[in-house]
């Protein structure tokens, strides 16, 4: 926590002195200032945590100057101090945004001190929130200028004020929880919780606790009663991330919750009302599954009121250029490098590959070039020591040999494509684990790992 520094304004001095002693024996700085005018030119042109501010004080008084102080720092906390004080004034004060309110005399101090605590600890609080959600707004950032990305941004606005429930469809690391995440974020919902759960980790038999809670004793190991992320949602939006992964069973009892917009925890007696607005995604083609017997017609209808497709990143390629300087800084700033910079035929190289594992492939490659490149200039060679090793099918060799350089290729890029997810690439290629485990073994892959920054 930085230095708290309380600055106390009163036309009194004894007061000043006595509250100056007592902040100073709780290890708080103390500045002291007996006219509102003087105090204006402190909180101007020094850095104050909170100010003890006087109602009644000769020339301009302290709500006269609780109005000034807050236009010029919105976010100071103003605690008003007062010994004639008529419940207008204070009524006033509040309104035009003191913290509180304290009678003098201060007696006892401990009710002065422990409202000057309160004040500083909630105006850390709120600034460290103010950080954090910049913090994660920069992290949300949607980048990209080339045609598929404006439509998909037009595609955002038009559907996000609306309550409708949307369908995101795209390949792995396209970006559908960023734009799940801007359809809640530009939402009337934007003030309540956006929760996301991922349908395909979580095991069978715990999704429907998972996502409609359970009773005590509902089934062994319920030991405590838990909410569901139906209700965590309740105000707000849930995204349901891989719905194309949920069993036949769950997608039954969905379902039934988003028919009946309430939802009933596993072992409860009644359902109760929620309003939640549903954001699906999934990398799977639905309608594919529905024919296979995989995915209910009449759920996909439900939650795919407006589908939004996000398009491959090799159908943006001049997304990629803005891309890469994007995460470089991103990626510098978080490893306190000084900034990188890429050659001309650094991002024509970027811009060659395909992307198959798309942004997020992108993303982690530059990660990996900015911890390993310590030049200023990241070029081309080092942009290919980062692309996977992909050999391509030699034009010779035996049968045998061009076909075992195909399969180590191919389950490369499935790699890449699932982040290096083993299940995920196994599924896709359609091998068991063990079986894909082996195989890497004999091709002598393995995972690249993170350098040590
Ligand atoms: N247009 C973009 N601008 C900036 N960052 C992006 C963009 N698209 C994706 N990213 C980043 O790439 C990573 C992958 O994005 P995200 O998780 O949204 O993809 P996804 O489509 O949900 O992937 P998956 O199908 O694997 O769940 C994230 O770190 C995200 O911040
Ligand atoms: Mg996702």
């Amino acid at each position: 926590m930085r230095r708290q520094r309380i600055l106390v304004v009163d036309d009194d001095r004894d007061i000043l002195v006595s509250l100056a002693g007592l902040f100073k024996d709780k290890g708080y700085e103390t500045l002291t200032a007996s006219s509102a005018e003087d105090a204006l030119g402190i909180v101007d042109t020094h850095d104050v945590s909170l100010v003890l501010l006087d109602v009644v004080m000769e020339g301009m008084d302290g709500i006269e100057a609780l109005r000034r102080i807050k236009a010029i720092k919105p976010d100071l906390p103003v605690i008003m101090i007062s010994g004639a004080a008529t419940i207008d004034t204070a009524v006033t004060a509040i309104k035009l945004g003191a913290v509180d309110f304290v009678e003098k005399p201060f007696a006892p101090v401990d009710r002065l001190l422990i409202t000057v605590e309160n004040a500083l600890k909630m105006n850390e609080l709120q600034r460290k929130n103010v950080e954090l959600l910049g913090e994660l707004q920069k992290r949300r950032r949607m980048i990209g200028e080339s045609e598929p990305m404006r439509r998909l941004r037009a595609e955002i606005a038009k559907a996000a004020p609306t309550n409708a429930r949307v369908l995101i469809t795209g390949e792995n690391g396209t970006g559908k929880e960023l734009v799940a995440a801007a359809i809640h974020e530009n939402s009337s919902r934007c003030r309540g919780p956006f929760i996301k759960v991922n349908c395909a980790a979580i095991p069978k038999d715990l999704i429907e606790s998972e996502l409609f809670g359970h009773e005590k004793g509902a089934f062994t190991g319920a030991s405590t009663p838990k909410e569901g992320k139906f209700e965590l949602a309740d105000g707000g939006t849930l995204l349901l991330d891989e719905i194309g992964d949920m069993n036949l069973e769950t997608q039954a009892k969905l379902l039934r919750v988003l028919e009946e917009q309430e939802v009933e925890r596993v072992g409860a007696k009644h359902p109760h009302k929620i309003d939640v607005r549903v954001i699906s995604s999934t990398n799977k083609d639905l309608l594919a599954e529905i024919r296979k017997g995989n995915f209910r017609e009449d759920l996909y209808f439900r939650i795919s009121v407006i589908p939004i497709h996000v398009p491959p990143l090799r159908e943006r390629k001049e997304d990629i250029p803005l891309l890469a300087r994007h995460f470089i800084a991103m990626f510098c700033e978080e490893n306190n490098r000084s900034l990188r910079e890429l050659t001309e035929a650094a991002i024509q190289a970027l811009m060659a590959y395909d992307w198959p594992g798309n942004v997020r492939e992108l993303k982690n490659a530059i990660e990996r070039l900015v911890i390993m490149v310590d030049r200023d200039k990241i070029s081309e060679h080092d942009v290919h020591e980062v692309l996977p090793q992909s050999q391509p099918v030699p034009s010779h060799g035996t049968l045998t040999e061009r076909i075992e350089a195909y399969e180590r290729s191919l389950i490369l890029s499935t790699l890449q494509e699932t982040n290096w997810n083993i299940a995920k690439a196994a599924a896709r290629l359609g091998v068991d684990r063990a079986n894909l485990h082996r195989k890497l073994r004999r091709h002598g892959i393995s995972r690249p790992d993170r350098p040590a920054s």
